[in-house]
């Protein structure tokens, strides 16, 4: 039985859930809402391991405002990896910029969730376990034989241009000088706390109640590690609205709302923004026929220290 198959709902009645409905899917696998307020994934990616469990585990011990993940059992079954985890409160924000445009104007809801969500992650001090993750597409803990979080992107933006910078480089003017300046600007940045870093806050991995109001995150992993807190601010500002018609706009608004706001530097957020492109633009394709490919290219020529322009 393959993860996509169709016969999972009667998996699981014989299981003892006899009211299993698919409530999501994506690149990792499908979500199971089971009743008894459980769902089950059902991994065609990479399942979670106990190091991901030790970092949800450890959310979970703060006080947090917000809800987080939590696995209460895996199993395995022909090959494939099946994990019970607390259903969370809410529903999803709203769909991803891929599949749903976003109107122009981005709602006063959702950025005092957006806020909210990242004044929350920010105050969750960053974990050994954390620090052991590897952001996908990389071959080791982001921390490894660092000590400051700036030095271990920087050694992290090596090994991504290392990997298929030359595809990038046909896309994006000057690049070599492009990485040279944000190699630098990134190793002149201040110490910054280190807090829990999610990585992707893209709309459908943040649930909010009937009033806007955000009860959860999910979705940990894609670039999920301990860090200087703006360097999740920008990346969300940058990817809350990748694909849509207003996606610029959109990613310079809330730049500039994350900056006022929380009070980081501009300067830093741009820094991180370029190692974000720097650091994934190769996940899923490696020219431009990928979406994801053809953002961070674009990213790249647009960001003031990549391209060296003022903003
Ligand atoms: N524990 C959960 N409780 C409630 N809904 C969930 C839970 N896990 C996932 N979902 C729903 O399923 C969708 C896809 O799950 P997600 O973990 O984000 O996987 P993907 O990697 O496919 O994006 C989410 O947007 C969310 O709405
Ligand atoms: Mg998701």
């Amino acid at each position: 039985m393959s993860a996509t198959s169709c016969r999972w709902p009667g998996y699981f009645a014989a299981r003892g859930y006899p009211n299993a409905h698919r409530v999501g899917s994506g690149v990792e696998g499908i979500v199971y809402r089971l009743g008894h307020g459980r769902v089950a994934k059902v991994w065609t990616g990479r399942p979670p391991t106990a190091l991901t469990r030790q970092v949800y585990a450890d959310l979970a011990q703060r006080p947090l405002p917000l809800a987080t993940p939590e696995i209460l059992e895996v199993e395995e079954h022909q090959g494939v990896v099946i994990t019970y985890e607390r259903e969370l409160p809410g529903a999803p924000m709203r769909g991803d910029s891929a599949h749903e445009d976003h109107e122009r104007q981005l709602p006063v809801q959702h950025k005092s969730a957006l806020l909210a969500v990242l004044r929350a992650l920010a105050s969750v001090p960053g974990t050994d376990a954390m620090r052991r993750l590897t952001v996908r597409g990389d071959d080791r803990p982001l921390w490894q034989g660092h000590h400051r979080f700036q030095d271990a992107l920087a050694a992290l933006v090596t090994r991504a241009v290392a990997r298929h910078g030359a595809a990038l480089a046909v896309r994006v003017p000057d690049f070599d000088s492009g990485v040279a300046r944000t190699l630098r600007a990134l190793g002149a940045l201040p110490d910054a706390p280190v807090t829990a870093i999610h990585g992707d806050l893209v709309p459908p991995n943040i649930h909010t109640d009937a009033a806007g109001r955000p009860v959860a995150v999910l979705d940990f992993g894609f670039y999920t590690t301990a860090g200087d807190p703006a360097f999740e601010a920008a990346v969300t500002a940058a990817v809350w609205d990748m694909y849509g018609p207003y996606a610029t706009e959109h990613a310079a608004e809330l730049t500039r709302l994350f900056a006022q706001e929380l009070g980081y530097a501009p300067a830093a957020l741009a820094v991180y923004q370029a190692v974000y492109a720097l650091t994934t633009y190769d996940l899923y394709g490696r020219d431009n026929n990928d979406g994801h490919f053809r953002w961070c290219a674009e990213q790249l020529c647009r960001n003031a220290v990549f391209s060296a322009r003022v903003s």
